[in-house]
């Protein structure tokens, strides 16, 4: 089983490139389920999440090809619902958008309950509802789940109760194809939904955004396109706690810096130095001890529940501390005890960690999910002495080469 090994205490300097967003990468690989022809997607992250997607589309007959490292070809032409492989089904979150695009194409689709990180149970129930509120008849049996339509999906209004990413998404797939105008209300607006928007748009569809209102116009003959996808804001953030525990200066490349307006005055008032010379690029230092804040999970723009045991790590070398509300995933507090296990004094309450000052030195610890275990990367760098990750394969998920880049910027950090 692979480790990630740290030496903290290393400061970081240099530059480093921000990869494409995976949680946009996931749903346009599927939505290239709607298009005919040849989707050629730009800016694909090489993370496990990704290559597990593609392996699904690929077993069920499409057509895959890499262009280059980053650029994938996808013709899902040929596909049928038969091959299904309901293993990596079960262990993808991203996996629910198939719900979406079968219904969409075929009018039916039968998979295994989705999987994703271990941070709790994470009902489906609003994509259902969803689905339901344009036609669909879904059926929860067994393990699985059942979604058919005896006619055409029909265009009309959704109205979802939560406001999630997921569901969202999987609105704006179903409807994909239907003639006339869907009214998707209460939607999440993070920048990968707004990005499989304009992936599909680019494919024929005609869809638009007023605040949380996406109206779509589908189009039953929708064709592929060449679509280049965003940068990953929570990468960029995850890079930003890095230098917070390190100190140092780093520039950090290839991103959008509108979708971190909300965030860097966060950074700045804790007293890092961010300067902008682009719309592509920040540059960041991180001097002086760092003062706490207090923060609360929220749907975009709020602080995004993604980053959030990052950001933890980074309170705990702060003076004064601070804390984290988690008004999302509630179960996302399995790293507290790994911090502990370093030397973290935090406490957790309900739906809330409290992290006070704390002296962090190395230790075995371990990933318990995706941005947890990015977390404790963040808090290996800046503890004293040796770290081991366990777990890997988690952050292998969703960080592009985290080890190669942090290695780059001046960290003592390898795979073992
Ligand atoms: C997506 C992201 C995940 C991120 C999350 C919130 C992907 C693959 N994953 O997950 O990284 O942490 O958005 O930004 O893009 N909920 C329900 N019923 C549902 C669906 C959701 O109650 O049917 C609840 C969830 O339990 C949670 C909240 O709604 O409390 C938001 O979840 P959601 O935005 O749907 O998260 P995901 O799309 O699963």
């Amino acid at each position: 089983m692979e480790k990630i090994f740290v030496q903290g205490r290393e400061k970081l300097y240099g530059s480093v490139e921000i990869s494409g967003m995976k949680n946009s990468a996931l749903p346009i690989i599927f939505a290239s389920v709607l298009v005919k022809g040849e989707s050629i997607i730009e800016n694909v992250p090489i993370v496990s999440d990704v290559h597990n997607s593609l392996k699904i589309l690929s077993e069920m007959g499409a057509d895959v090809k890499y262009e280059d490292l980053h650029t994938v070809r996808i013709c899902t032409d040929n596909i049928g619902i038969e091959k299904i492989n309901m293993g990596l089904v079960s262990k993808m979150r991203a996996s629910s958008y198939l719900m979406g695009v079968l219904l969409a194409r075929f009018g039916k689709v039968r998979i295994v309950y989705p999987g994703g990180c271990n941070f709790g149970h994470r009902p489906i129930d609003e994509h259902l509802k969803g689905f339901s509120q344009i036609g669909a008849e879904c059926i929860e049996k067994n393990g699985f789940v059942e979604i058919t339509t005896n006619k055409k999906l029909k265009s009309g209004e959704i109205i979802l109760d939560k406001i999630s990413v997921g569901a969202t998404i999987n609105m704006i797939l179903a409807s994909a194809l239907t003639d006339g105008k869907t009214v998707i209300r209460n939607t999440a607006r993070e920048p990968h939904v707004d990005d499989v928007i304009y992936y599909l748009n680019r494919c024929g569809t005609n869809i638009k955004r007023h605040n949380d209102v996406i109206i779509v116009y589908g189009s039953s003959s929708l064709y592929g396109a060449r679509y280049r996808i965003f940068p990953d804001m929570i990468e960029a953030l995850t890079y930003i706690s890095c230098v917070g525990v390190t100190k140092g200066a780093i520039e950090i490349k290839n991103i959008r810096t509108s979708h971190l307006r909300s965030l860097l005055p966060l950074f700045e008032y804790m007293g890092m130095d961010i300067y902008s010379a682009n719309k592509k690029a920040i540059n960041v230092r991180s001097m002086i001890k760092l003062c706490g804040s207090h923060v609360r999970t929220m749907p975009y723009p709020g602080f995004p529940t993604d980053f959030h045991p990052q950001f933890s790590s980074l309170l705990c070398y702060t003076n004064g501390g601070g804390s984290v509300d988690e008004t999302i995933f509630p179960g996302r507090f399995a790293y507290v005890n790994e911090l502990k296990k370093m030397g973290g004094k935090l406490e957790k309450t309900d739906s809330k960690v409290f992290i006070m000052p704390s002296y962090l030195y190395g230790a075995e610890i371990d990933a318990t999910d995706l941005r947890a275990g990015a977390g404790l990367v963040v808090a290996s760098l800046g503890a004293e002495g040796e770290s081991t990750v366990n777990n890997v394969g988690y952050i292998l998920r969703g960080y592009e080469d985290m080890v190669g880049k942090l290695s780059s910027l001046g960290a003592i950090i390898k795979i073992i």
